[in-house]
């Protein structure tokens, strides 16, 4: 038995106890006559001690040799500590060795692998093994598992099933490339890992399935964000004979089962916000609702004056920054600089400042008079005491460039609280997306969502303001899961292909298999997929998903610990009749 105890559990109840406990060596401190070390382990804690006058001089000798991250075995009686340790559980105790064995030696850490570590990023990445060991990664770890559990009894309770579906498969069309995995014995052609289990989910609605989900892997080739990895996992979901009101419901039902539970707090019936609304109040289809700064549209109040950067804008727009009339000239300055940065790409700011005695002071007073600037601020919702800024420009951009800028000052305002939640659905979105490179419609969502039956008359005239039945739950600003109702009928699906630009042979050759499928009885079927790691991260208090996997990629896309991507053989690539011209 190697032990009896895990190194979390001991307490002063356990006093005079015999125990056994494994684990690694954290700290150790040789006071010549006395040796404490801090055994560690996934549970906790706990301090040895080695007493000249009570452990053998063989036991000391052998403690006198343990370096840090040795793995060891003790056995012991459970004494109460002389100084006590408020800070971890056992610190009310310690055990008095009498047995020591070394299970394993190690060799020096590359950092300390306490909370508080001296390593940088780069070289925990590398031995994330090590890292692992620490707390604050450690915890993460559990902490998925948990929301995992809860998220499969929730699901299952609610009458889902899971379904394996195959990571070998063939392209599915989504937004990002593909990861491709060549066959050996299907010479020059290739498997796609899944972007998302999305046909796979729907043909399981064809087979009857009815409710089904999956933990699952997905696999995208695009460029990493703090919220994006190559690999990551969704909650991926289905239902039959449902309509969207229905997967709202469930799913609305279920994320406000985690929060309660997870976090204990309780949320009622979440807000909705059309697509348009949220991009005219937010500049965002994820609009962050803890804080306010709603967008003001100030065409009205401020064109049609001298100022020629308005009067030539497609938009005019402001937020209403709190108590930012206190801002200097260079904290100004500052935040003009920074929405002028490549990243933001504004062209200038133009601002007002609401001093407390209802006056106002702008950078704009040749143009504007004191009874315009009023009506800035009654459009802005701006108070005595706060700041108007406004960009202007062309409305997509320029919705984008506020919607960054509102972002970075309520984070710098500490108005986005990691333990507040504020959940909505976006609904109502476009059906489709025009592609500036491509120059043609492409599907927002994927070539199955549902046009709303109204709009579908619009497809001939302006396909670009057919609304879809999809959604997205946004929480804090963050995407959290998105879905659709989608078209089971083949009609409708050869109208969306006609409209996306496939001709009937290249819909077939894609498609066929779904196509087919759907002439056997499809039931009206929708569905939404949840990123976890980004669910965990969020209900975690954070926004890097990287923290939260096992795992994870770097920046570039690499494993640096296993050193992936890397070459493979050439008898490898003879077998899979892969030539490389490099
Ligand atoms: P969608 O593409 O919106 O929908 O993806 C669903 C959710 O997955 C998460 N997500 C990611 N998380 C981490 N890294 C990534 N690279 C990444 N990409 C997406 C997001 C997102 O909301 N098949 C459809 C769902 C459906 O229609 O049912 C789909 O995949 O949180």
């Amino acid at each position: 038995m190697y032990r009896s105890h895990s190194c979390g559990e001991l307490r002063p109840s356990d006093t005079n106890k015999e125990v056994t406990l494994s684990g690694w060596v954290q700290k150790t401190r040789d006071k010549g006559f006395m040796i404490w070390v801090d055994l560690r382990d996934r549970y906790g804690i706990t301090q040895l001690m080695f007493d000249e006058e009570r452990t053998s001089a063989k036991v000391i000798e052998k403690a006198k040799t343990l370096g840090r991250e040795f793995v060891i075995q003790v056995k012991g009686t459970v004494i109460e500590r002389e100084s006590k340790n408020a800070n971890i559980p056992t610190g009310d105790i310690e055990v008095l060795v009498s047995e020591l064995t070394i299970l394993n030696e190690s060799i020096v850490p590359p950092f300390t692998i306490e909370d508080q570590t001296d390593g940088g990023e780069d070289i925990r990445m590398k031995y994330r093994y090590l890292d692992i060991r620490r707390n604050p990664v450690k915890n993460n770890l559990m902490f998925r598992h948990q929301v995992g559990m809860k998220i499969r009894n929730y699901l299952s309770q609610e009458g889902f099933i899971e379904v394996e579906t195959p990571y070998l498969i063939k392209s599915t069309p989504e937004g990002a490339r593909d990861f491709v995995v060549p066959s050996r014995m299907n010479e020059g052609q290739f498997y796609a890992l899944p972007q998302s289990p999305q046909t796979f989910k729907q043909l399981l609605m064809v087979g009857g399935m009815d409710k089904y989900f999956q933990i699952v892997k997905c696999f995208r080739d695009e460029d990493l964000r703090a919220d994006r990895q190559p690999e990551f996992t969704q909650i991926d979901c289905e239902m039959a004979f449902v309509e969207q009101e229905d997967i709202l419901n469930i799913f609305e039902g279920l994320t406000r089962n985690l929060l309660s539970e997870i976090k204990g707090v309780e949320i009622g019936n979440f807000p909705r916000m059309t697509y348009d609304e949220a991009m005219r109040t937010y500049g965002n289809d994820k609009p962050d609702i803890r804080f306010d700064m709603k967008f003001g549209e100030l065409n009205e109040v401020a064109q049609h004056k001298d100022f020629k950067v308005f009067n030539d804008a497609e938009l005019v727009v402001g937020i209403a920054v709190p108590s930012g009339a206190s801002y200097t000239r260079k904290e100004i300055d500052k935040l003009i600089d920074w929405v002028k940065r490549p990243q933001v790409g504004a062209l200038g700011m133009v601002y007002a400042k609401c001093n407390n005695d209802g006056t106002y002071k702008s950078s704009v007073d040749k143009f504007y008079d004191q009874d315009d600037l009023a009506k800035w601020a009654e459009v802005t919702g701006a108070k005595p005491g706060d700041l108007i800024c406004v960009l202007s420009g062309q409305s997509h951009k320029v919705r984008a460039q506020l919607s960054a800028l509102r972002m970075e000052l309520a984070e710098r305002l500490g108005l986005r609280n990691p333990e507040e939640f504020a959940p909505l659905w976006v609904v109502d979105f476009p059906l489709l997306e025009w592609d500036e490179d491509t120059e043609r419609y492409h599907a927002m969502h994927h070539p199955f969502t549902s046009p709303k039956p109204e709009d579908i008359a619009l497809l001939d005239t302006n396909p670009g303001d057919v609304r879809a039945n999809a959604y997205d739950l946004v929480l804090n600003g963050n995407e959290i899961g998105g879905g659709s109702i989608r078209i089971h009928d083949k009609e409708t699906q050869a109208l969306m292909f006609d409209h996306l630009g496939f001709t009937p042979e290249e819909a077939k050759a894609q498609f066929g298999f779904l196509m087919d499928a759907f002439q056997y009885g499809a039931p009206p079927h929708g569905g939404i997929a949840f990123g976890f790691d980004r669910l965990v991260a969020i209900l975690g208090g954070q926004e890097t998903i990287r923290d939260f996997i096992a795992f994870p990629k770097n920046n570039n896309g690499r494993d640096v610990m296993i050193d992936a991507p890397s070459n493979i053989d050439t008898e490898q690539l003879k077998e899979l009749n892969i030539q490389l011209d490099l």
